[in-house]
Parts: structure tokens; C-alpha cells; sequence
């Protein structure tokens, strides 16, 4: 049996979740947008960051997203402001397929992160993940452009926004040019805790 597929990011309050331009990346708005995951002790120790850290729901979040992950996807924008902002030991720890345009050999990094880059469109990407996850979950890691092709074309099973207290005015919108006719929701979670509000739906065809 394999995986579900699914996404989980951090959304602004007015629908984005990344400036647009990758030179405004660790931005203040950013910064805001991504403030609930950087005290967590997962976190902390994923990236190798020290000791401690918080441990209540938001810590326990993402340590079942890292947990129930076989393997990621992402957009090559996602890879490249990654690949200058992730230490050498990326926080993936599993095989990581990258849809791009743009041919180039496997990378793998120590701790057991390999980035292979597909380039013939998220479904072969897709059958590459759940044949390299196994049975345990494939997520779609972002961003925002990626994410929407997984969803029109129905791929995605279920996700999460952790609902950050900031506005963006502007940026990498994640539901931008959503199939609305196609795609609807079904509410599974809603848990706020002290720093954002964790929203979980299961994704269904009309
Ligand atoms: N808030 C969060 O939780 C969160 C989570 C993840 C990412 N992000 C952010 O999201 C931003 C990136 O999102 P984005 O929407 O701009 O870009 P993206 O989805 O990461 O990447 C888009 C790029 O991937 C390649 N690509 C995508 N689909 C393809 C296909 N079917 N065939 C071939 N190539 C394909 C293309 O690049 P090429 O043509 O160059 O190959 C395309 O320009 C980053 O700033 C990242 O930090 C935020």
C-alpha cells in the first residue's frame, strides 16, 4: 500500500507564502511567516542548531510531518533558495525529486538527502516519490507553483496550512490559479496554539 500525498506550509493571513522575489527570502515578513517553527525542539535539532526548544502541539506538528514522510517534491525555486540556505546536511533525510527544466546529476548530502532532478512533469516525479517512500507519505514540499499543479491535476490527497499572523500584501500566492470547478475541501483539523492556527483538509473532486 502506498502513501497518501500531501502538502504543509505556512501561509500569511491573506493567502501567501513566499515574497516573490528569492532575494526578499529571510525577509522580516518571512521571518514573521516562519517565526512558529524556529523555537521548536524539532526544529532545533533537525538543523542541528543546539540544545532545547519548545515542546508543545506546534514541536509535536512537525515532528509527525518529518516522521510520516517517505519522500519530498519540490519546485526548482524551492531547491535553489534552499540549496544557498540549507546546511550541507539537508533537513530532509529522505530521496527528494525536484520538477525542473534543468538536467543535472543527483546531489546527494550526508544524512541520507538525495535531490534527484525530473524533468518530465510532476507525474513521473510523483511515481519516482512513491516508489522511493515506500508506504510511508510523500509531500509536497512547495512551492507555490508546484504545489498548484499537484492539485489540478489531482494528485494531492490532503494538506495543512499553519496559519501564520502576518500579512504580505503581495508574493507567492498558494492557491493562485487553483482549478476551483475541480477542486474542494472537506475540513479534517482545526488547532490553534499561541503562534498560528493549523488547518488540515482532506482534498476531493467536484
Ligand atoms: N511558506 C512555506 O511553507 C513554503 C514552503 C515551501 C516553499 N516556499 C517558498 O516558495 C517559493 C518558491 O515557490 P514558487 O511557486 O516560486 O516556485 P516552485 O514551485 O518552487 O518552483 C517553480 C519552478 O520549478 C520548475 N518546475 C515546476 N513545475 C515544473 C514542471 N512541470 N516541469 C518542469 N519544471 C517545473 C520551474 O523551474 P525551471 O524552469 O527553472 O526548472 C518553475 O519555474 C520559495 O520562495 C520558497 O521558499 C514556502
Amino acid at each position: 500500500m502506498s502513501g497518501k500525498v500531501f502538502f504543509s506550509v505556512s501561509m500569511s493571513l491573506d493567502g501567501f507564502i513566499a515574497p516573490e522575489s528569492l532575494g526578499d527570502l529571510m525577509g522580516p515578513q518571512w521571518m514573521e511567516l516562519q517565526r512558529w517553527i524556529f523555537p521548536q525542539r524539532f526544529f532545533r535539532e533537525n538543523l542541528k542548531l543546539g540544545e532545547g526548544g519548545e515542546e508543545g502541539r506546534d514541536n509535536d506538528l512537525l515532528r509527525e510531518t518529518f516522521e510520516r514522510t517517505g519522500a519530498n517534491v519540490m519546485g526548482k525555486r524551492m531547491f535553489d533558495a534552499g540549496e544557498r540556505a540549507w546546511p550541507q546536511e539537508a533537513p530532509f533525510h529522505t530521496p527528494v525529486f525536484v520538477v525542473t527544466h534543468e538536467k543535472r546529476d543527483p546531489w546527494e548530502r550526508p544524512g541520507g538527502t538525495t535531490f534527484h532532478f525530473v524533468n518530465d512533469g510532476v507525474e513521473a516525479a510523483l511515481d519516482q516519490a512513491r516508489a522511493a517512500a515506500g508506504e510511508r507519505d510523500v509531500r509536497i514540499a512547495g512551492g507555490g507553483a508546484t504545489i498548484l499543479q499537484f492539485l489540478n491535476a489531482g494528485l494531492v490527497d490532503a494538506f495543512t496550512v499553519a496559519l501564520s499572523p502576518v500579512l504580505f500584501g503581495g508574493g507567492v500566492r498558494l492557491f493562485e490559479g487553483v482549478d476551483a470547478d475541480r477542486v474542494a475541501l472537506e475540513p479534517v483539523h482545526a488547532e490553534p496554539t499561541a503562534r498560528v492556527t493549523h488547518l488540515t483538509y482532506a482534498v476531493r473532486q467536484r
